[in-house]
C-alpha cells in the first residue's frame, strides 16, 4: 500500500499556478499507481494557522476560522474543476486534527524530546502583546536582508528562530519592538543529527530535496521553538496559554487526514502511520523541504511513529521568466484568469508536467501556453486520435483487430518507459513517451494511406485502421493520468472502460473493437482568447508597482513631473485584426508620429477618431498587445470599465503638454 500525500495549502488564499505545481503531478502520480493496480490513499487539506491567517483575517474583520472557511472552500472547488482527487481533503483547524496533534505533542514531551526555556521575544508595548512571526519585522542576523519574524523571505531564505531577528518592529503598528522574557517550549532537534543523517541517506526521493537535507543535517541543528504567543491554533498540552507553532501541526495533517480517508475507505491508519506497513510519499515543492526532511521526520521519530519513504519536491514556478510574485503581478490565478477562460484543464495539466523535468524551474507563459496546446496537444495527439477515430467509425463501425507486431512492440516500449519513468518521478519523460507514440501513430496512419487502400482493398485497410486504433486504445489508457478528462471522453469512444483498465489494457487486444460517434478530444485555443489573457497578466505587472511595497500612496510633484503626457492628434486608427477591444491609432505626438494600441474599440469607431485630440502619456514603456507594438498610452475615464476619452477644451496644437 502506498499513501500519496501534497503539501497543504494555506488557507490565506486564492489558488495560483504555484500551487498547482505540487498537486497536479501528485495526481498524475497516484493515477498512474492505480492504473498499475496498487492500492493508494491520497490525501490533502487545507492548513488553518499560522499568522499570516490570523493577521489578514484581522485586517478583514473576520475571524481565523471565517477566513479558512473562504479559501477551504476555494481550494476544493479549485481541485474539483482541475480533476486533481483526493480521497480525504480535512483542514487542520478541525477537531480530529487538534486531538491528533496534541497526543503527539504529548508523546514528545514524556519521551523527553520536549523543554521549556526562557527567552527574550519581541513585544509591542503599544499593541500590548508578543509578537509571533508574521507579527514582527526587521532584519535578518544572517544576511542583513529585510526579514519577517520566522523567515528571511527576501534574503537568505533561512527559517528564523524567535528572538533572532534584529531591529524588530510590529507589523500592525510599526512600533519598534522591546523583549522581553517569556517561557517557550522546544523541541531537541540537535538530539536527532545522527538519526536524521541516516534517515535522510536512505531517504528515497529527488534529488533537489535529498541534496539539500543532507547539506543541512550535516551542518547545525538548533533545537526548535515549538510554541507561540497565539489564540488561534492547537493549544499546547501542558501550558493553554500558548498554541503550537505552524510548522508542528501541519504536517501531522497528513496523519490526521489519513484517519479519515481510512475511515471512509474501511482500512486502519494504525498500519500505516504506526506499524510502518505502507509507503509514505510526500509531494511537496522545493520551498519546504526543511521542514519536510528535517522537522518531520525528527518529529515523528521522537513520538514512536512510522517514518516517510518519499519526498518528492518540485522545482518552484517562474511566470513569464521573472520570480513568481503576487505583489509584483507575476502570477496566474487559478480561478480567476485559467477557469474564467473556459480552458480544458488536460491543458494546464500537461503543461505542468510535460514543460520540464519536476525537479526543474518550471516558467509559465501564455504563448507556450498556446504553442504547447496547439501543436502538441492537437497537432500529434489529438489530431492523430480524432482522425483514426474517424476514419473507423465512418468505414467500419466495428473494426477487427488484427494488428501488425511493430505496432504492438511500440506500445509495450511507451507503456514500460512511462512505468519507468513514473517510478522516477519523471512526467515529463512519461509524457514524452505518449506523445512518441502519438507521433509514431500519426507517421504509420499518413505513410499506410487507408483513405486510398480502402479505394481497392478493404481487408488491407481494415488491417491498417486495426493498428492504428490499437495506439489510440494505448495512447488513451497510457495519456490518462495526465488528461484524464479527455482520455476518458477517448476511451469510451473506442469501447474501453478507463475505470477497471490497467496499464496492461494498452497491450490487450481483443478480437473486435467497436467505435462510436467520435469527437474532437481538444479544442484550438483562439488568438484573441489568448491575448486577452496576456493583456491580463501585463496590466497586472504594470499596476502593481514595483515592489508592491506599501509606501504613502501620495506622491510628491517631481514624481508627478516624471509623467509626459501631451495632447495628440490621431492621424488613422483601425481595429486590431482579431481583436474586440483594441484599436491600433497613429497619434502626431508634435514632434513624432506613435503608434499607441489602445482598448477603445468596443466604444470608439475608427471614423470617430480620426482627426480628434487625444491626451496621450509618452514616456511609458513600450509594450506589445496581441502582437502589437504599443508606444505610449491614452488617457480616458474609466466609466465602470468603459473608457470615456479626454479632450481639451479648446483647440491646441500636437504636442501640448499636460501639467
Ligand atoms: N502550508 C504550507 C505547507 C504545509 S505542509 C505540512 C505551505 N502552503 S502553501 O500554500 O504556501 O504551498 C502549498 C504547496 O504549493 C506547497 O507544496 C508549496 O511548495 C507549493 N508552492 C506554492 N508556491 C509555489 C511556487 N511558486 N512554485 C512551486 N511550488 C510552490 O507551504
Ligand atoms: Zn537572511
Amino acid at each position: 500500500m502506498k499513501l500519496v500525500t501534497c503539501g497543504l495549502p494555506y488557507a490565506n488564499g486564492k489558488a495560483h499556478i504555484g500551487h498547482l505545481r505540487t498537486y497536479i503531478p501528485a495526481d498524475v502520480y497516484v493515477r498512474y499507481l492505480r492504473l498499475k493496480g496498487e492500492d493508494v490513499i491520497f490525501v490533502c487539506g487545507s492548513d488553518s494557522h499560522g499568522t499570516p491567517i490570523v493577521v489578514n483575517a484581522e485586517q478583514q474583520g473576520l475571524k481565523p476560522r471565517e477566513l479558512v472557511d473562504i479559501y477551504h472552500e476555494h481550494f476544493q472547488k479549485i481541485f474539483r474543476e482541475l480533476d486533481i482527487e483526493f480521497d480525504y481533503y480535512g483542514r487542520t483547524d478541525s477537531h480530529y486534527h487538534h486531538e491528533r496533534t496534541r497526543e503527539i505533542v504529548r508523546r514528545l514531551l514524556e519521551n523527553g524530546h520536549i523543554y521549556p526555556k526562557e527567552i527574550e521575544l519581541a513585544y509591542c508595548p503599544n499593541c500590548q502583546r508578543f509578537l509571533p512571526d508574521r507579527y514582527v519585522e526587521g532584519i535578518c542576523p544572517y544576511c542583513g536582508a529585510l526579514a519577517r519574524g520566522d523567515e528571511c523571505d527576501q534574503g537568505c531564505g533561512r527559517h528564523l528562530e524567535p528572538g533572532e531577528i534584529l531591529k524588530p518592529k510590529c507589523k500592525i503598528c510599526g512600533t519598534p519592538a522591546e523583549f522581553r522574557k517569556q517561557r517557550h517550549y522546544y523541541f531537541r532537534l540537535s538530539a536527532f543529527k545522527e538519526f536524521l543523517e541516516k534517515y535522510i541517506s536512505n531517504l528515497r526521493g529527488t534529488e533537489n530535496a535529498l541534496n539539500y537535507a543532507m547539506e543541512w543535517v550535516r551542518g547545525e541543528l538548533k533545537d526548535w521553538c515549538i510554541t507561540r504567543n497565539l489564540e488561534w491554533g492547537v493549544k499546547f498540552p501542558t501550558d493553554e496559554e500558548l498554541v503550537v507553532y505552524v510548522w508542528v501541526d501541519a504536517p501531522i495533517g497528513y496523519i490526521s487526514f489519513t484517519e479519515k480517508a481510512c475511515e471512509k475507505l474501511g482500512k486502519d491508519w494504525r498500519d500505516i502511520w504506526i506499524d510502518g506497513r505502507a509507503e509514505i510519499i510526500h509531494f511537496i515543492g522545493l520551498d519546504i523541504v526543511y521542514h519536510h526532511c528535517i522537522f518531520w521526520p525528527a518529529m515523528l521519530k521522537g513520538a514512536g511513529y512510522a517514518l516517510p519513504s518519499g519526498v518528492v519536491a518540485s522545482g518552484m514556478v517562474k511566470v513569464e521568466g521573472k520570480k513568481f510574485s503576487k505583489s509584483r503581478g507575476y502570477v496566474v490565478w487559478v480561478e480567476e484568469d485559467y477557469l474564467k477562460a473556459d480552458l480544458n484543464p488536460d491543458y494546464l495539466r500537461y503543461y505542468i508536467v510535460n514543460y520540464t523535468s519536476h525537479q526543474r524551474d518550471l516558467n509559465f507563459s501564455w504563448h507556450v501556453f498556446r504553442d504547447k496546446v496547439n501543436n502538441e496537444l492537437i497537432a500529434t495527439l489529438g489530431n492523430f486520435i480524432y482522425r483514426v477515430m474517424h476514419f473507423a467509425w465512418k468505414n467500419f463501425g466495428k473494426v477487427k483487430m488484427d494488428v501488425d507486431e511493430e505496432v504492438t512492440e511500440r506500445i509495450r516500449r511507451a507503456k514500460e518507459t512511462i512505468e519507468d519513468a513514473i517510478s522516477r518521478w519523471e512526467f515529463k519523460e512519461a509524457s514524452d513517451a505518449f506523445m512518441e507514440l502519438a507521433g509514431y501513430g500519426n507517421s504509420f496512419f499518413q505513410s499506410s494511406k487507408p483513405w486510398e487502400v480502402i479505394k481497392e482493398d478493404r481487408n488491407e485497410a481494415e488491417r491498417v485502421i486495426a493498428s492504428a486504433l490499437a495506439i489510440v486504445r494505448a495512447l488513451a489508457v497510457l495519456a490518462y493520468p495526465v488528461l484524464p478528462r479527455s482520455m476518458r471522453a477517448v476511451a469510451e469512444t473506442v469501447g474501453l472502460d478507463i475505470d477497471s483498465s490497467t496499464l496492461d489494457t494498452a497491450l490487450d487486444i481483443p478480437e473486435y473493437v467497436k467505435v462510436g460517434k467520435p469527437e474532437v478530444p481538444f479544442e484550438r485555443i483562439d488568438d484573441e482568447k489568448m491575448e486577452e489573457l496576456e493583456r491580463i497578466m501585463m496590466e497586472r505587472i504594470r499596476d502593481s508597482g514595483e515592489e508592491g511595497e506599501k509606501m504613502d500612496e501620495r506622491i510628491g510633484i517631481e514624481e508627478f513631473q516624471r509623467l509626459d503626457i501631451r495632447i495628440g492628434k490621431v492621424l488613422k486608427a483601425e481595429k486590431v485584426k482579431g481583436s474586440k477591444k483594441l484599436m491600433r491609432l497613429e497619434v502626431d505626438i508634435g514632434n513624432e508620429v506613435r503608434q499607441i494600441v489602445a482598448g477603445i474599440a468596443e466604444e470608439y469607431s475608427p471614423e470617430e477618431l480620426e482627426g480628434e485630440p487625444v491626451a496621450v502619456l509618452v514616456n511609458i514603456k513600450p509594450a506589445r498587445l496581441m502582437g502589437v507594438e504599443s508606444n505610449g498610452m491614452i488617457l480616458a475615464a474609466d466609466i465602470n470599465g468603459k473608457p470615456v476619452l479626454l479632450k481639451p477644451e479648446k483647440d491646441v496644437e500636437p504636442g501640448a503638454r499636460v501639467r
